[in-house]
């Protein structure tokens, strides 16, 4: 079956319609925006005939079921969630997209293998911290004891919000799936950088994804008066954070050649009092990269330049470590599938690593994995702005399609 470009747009449009604010989408993961897109994508997966279920991480599955339920699924997917105030692409594309290129290949003839559309859960780590949550579930990654524990900024629990949608947090191990059950996971994503748009190529074959590392750092100093405080006498903590700020951004300059980024995000000022001497600054860093050793010395650079801020401005600063994950390869011979669709069907292709995290990471350790990038306007994600013209998503479908009616088939 062709697919309609109009039917993709609408429904990218239509997803697009939760959580939308002022300044772009805010879905963040099982708000209620969340969930309604969920529930709009479950009705769509409906209409096309897929059987629907939920794990026990709240992942939706779709499957198209194939001739011989004994072989393994060949399994697509991505998120519905956003970072607060991001655009409308950004995961959306792997769901919307990956039914597109399912009902395609329902019309290609009875398939041996079934496939199966994934809406995967809490892939942002905007709300509770932890990233690629659903994934990581499903490939038996789940950190349930640090989950049971996170919260989001209005103190609401990981835990509360599960059973809020009839989900047990103890139950999150069920939702594990063993290495047998799948054949091959290919996500199709947008690149969110500007190597295609540059290249002009239009679809880019990821060779390796970059992993993060996060970690919280504290920053204790001494609040005091504002105003009756001496200069020399005080013990600024938000003062020593800006110099660990500007010293990270210098050690990611350092490693920038090797592919290596970090990034503040998140700085809370306690007691956050216009005059008050800060006390107290919490912030969470974000450091990643596709080459391991230049992220361990980031690290390394970023703990000794921490000491001697604090040494220099007798402050007490500490790390602690959130989470750290190795940078991800994908696996050839799927990237070698890939590029034999993109020639079959003409579009201009080329290798890239992604910058960006994605469930990816996680589905490489139960099957063999590869993901289709297509092009970002100005390389602009995690904005309002966030822009992939549609008929570079219409090659983007065509290429999933053939990619996974060849390994269905
Ligand atoms: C996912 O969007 C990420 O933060 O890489
Ligand atoms: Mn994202
Ligand atoms: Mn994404």
């Amino acid at each position: 079956m062709k697919i309609d470009k109009q039917w993709v747009i609408n429904h990218i449009d239509q997803i697009a319609c939760f959580g939308k604010g002022q300044r772009g989408i805010t879905r963040l993961t099982f708000t209620e925006a969340d969930i309604k897109a969920q529930e709009y994508i479950t009705s769509l997966m409906d209409q096309a005939g897929l059987v629907v279920s939920r794990d026990q991480m709240g992942n939706i599955i779709g499957r198209l079921e194939g001739q011989d339920k004994a072989l393994p699924a060949v399994i697509t997917g991505s998120h519905l969630d956003t970072v607060p105030e991001g655009g409308k692409f950004d995961g959306v594309l792997g769901v919307v997209g990956g039914l597109a290129a399912i009902k395609r290949i329902q019309g290609m003839g009875p398939l041996n293998h079934t496939v199966e559309l994934i809406v995967f859960v809490g892939e942002e780590s905007s709300r509770f911290g932890f990233a690629t949550m659903g994934s990581k579930a499903m490939a038996g990654l789940a950190d349930t004891h640090a989950w049971k524990k996170a919260k989001d900024q209005n103190g609401i629990s990981f835990a509360q919000v599960m059973s809020q949608q009839n989900l047990d947090i103890q139950q999150i191990g069920e939702a594990t799936r063993s290495k047998e059950q799948i054949k091959a996971f290919v996500e199709l994503h947008i690149e969110q950088g500007q190597i295609l748009e540059k290249s002009g190529n239009k679809i880019g074959i990821v060779t390796a994804i970059a992993a993060p590392t996060r970690f919280k750092i504290t920053v204790e100093g001494i609040a005091a008066h504002s105003g009756s405080t001496p200069m020399e006498e005080r013990h600024d903590a938000l003062v020593s954070a800006a110099m660990i700020i500007l010293a990270i951004q210098e050690i990611a300059l350092d490693q920038s050649s090797r592919g290596t980024v970090a990034t503040v995000g998140v700085l809370k000022v306690h007691p956050g009092s216009i005059n008050v001497v800060p006390g107290l600054v919490e912030m969470l860093v974000d450091l990643r990269g596709v080459n391991q050793e230049s992220m361990i010395e980031c690290l390394q650079d970023i703990k000794d330049a921490i000491s001697t801020i604090a040494q220099q401005q007798d402050t007490v600063v500490a790390i602690a470590m959130i989470s750290a994950e190795k940078p991800v390869e994908m696996n050839l011979k799927i990237s070698e599938l890939i590029e034999k669709s993109c020639t079959d069907i003409g579009a201009s292709y080329q290798m890239l690593h992604s910058r960006a995290g994605h469930d990816a990471m996680n589905m490489s350790r139960l099957a063999p994995t590869g993901m289709i990038f297509v092009p970002s306007k100005n390389g602009m994600s995690h904005h309002p702005d966030e822009y992939t013209e549609y008929d570079d998503i219409m090659i983007g479908i065509d290429v999933l399609a053939e990619t996974l009616y060849q390994l269905a088939k």
